[in-house]
């Protein structure tokens, strides 16, 4: 699990993080959802320590986080993959370096193991045949699909994604969000995804925190929100036609 007391988070004088507690469970699909500019990456980057927080405090599972040096840091972050905005892939390394990557970091793997892990999460993720391929000379699907691997070669405790279907169409987004959920469940991480993708809060919801106006909102399933009553929450769900007919449906 991972757990997040009262934490708060200013750039100058904007407060962007107020006061905001969640529980993150493993196993589980914890989406973070908000309108764009609300705080969802400064939320993440908090998360993952890459913006120091001004109060509160971070806990994975009995350590807590955001009080460690930077070398207990460590332990914690090799426990970690993450799938940034746009998949971050290094455009001059072929499909199967950027999965080996992590792994020539931070495992004592010989080449011939790190090929085979890597080999293992490109399977995983339905990429068979792409090894010596450029990122440049795939689709976006793809590419979401090799950050996704890259992001399971070191078999993280954590996994987290910020807005993993921008830019994606309508159906590669559905492949996606499946993909994520299934390798939540046979992986047990704890996944964290921030996202303004109504279809993903519907169908991969399992535990949805709303952030407005820097603060926590609403928190609860994917069932919860069709039904929420809060305001804020409901204008900002059902604020396309699409959500309007789901809900009328329901
Ligand atoms: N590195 C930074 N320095 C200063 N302000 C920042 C920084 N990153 C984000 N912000 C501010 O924090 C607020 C929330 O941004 P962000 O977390 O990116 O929103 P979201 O991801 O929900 O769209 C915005 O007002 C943004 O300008
Ligand atoms: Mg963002």
């Amino acid at each position: 699990m991972i757990e997040l007391k009262n934490i708060s988070k200013s750039f100058e004088d904007n407060h962007v993080l107020k006061d905001i507690s969640l529980k993150f469970k493993k196993g589980e699909t914890n989406l973070i959802i908000g309108q764009s500019g609300s705080g969802k990456t400064v939320l993440l980057k908090s998360i993952l320590g890459i913006h120091k927080i001004d109060k509160g405090q971070i806990i994975y599972g009995e350590d807590v986080y955001s009080e460690m040096n930077n070398k207990e840091k460590q332990k914690i972050r090799k426990e970690i993959g993450m799938v940034f905005q746009g998949g971050a892939l290094f455009g001059s390394s072929t499909v199967m370096e950027n999965v080996m990557f992590p792994l020539t970091m931070f495992s004592n793997f010989s080449k011939l193991e790190m090929e085979k892990q890597a080999r293992f999460c490109l399977e995983r993720v339905n990429l068979e045949d792409a090894d010596n391929l450029f990122p440049g000379e795939i689709s976006g699907g793809m590419q979401k699909r090799v950050a996704i691997a890259r992001a399971i070669a070191l078999n993280p405790k954590y996994l987290f994604f910020d807005e993993p279907n921008s830019g994606l169409d309508p159906q590669t987004s559905i492949v996606i969000d499946n993909l994520i959920k299934d390798i939540t469940l046979d992986f047990n991480t704890v996944t964290v995804i921030n996202t303004h993708d109504m279809n993903s809060v519907v169908e991969i919801g399992d535990n949805i925190a709303y952030i407005h106006e820097g603060k926590k909102w609403w928190t609860g399933s994917s069932e919860e929100l069709m039904k929420t009553e809060n305001k804020e929450l409901s204008e900002f769900v059902f604020a396309t036609k699409l959500m309007r007919s789901i809900k009328k449906n329901k």
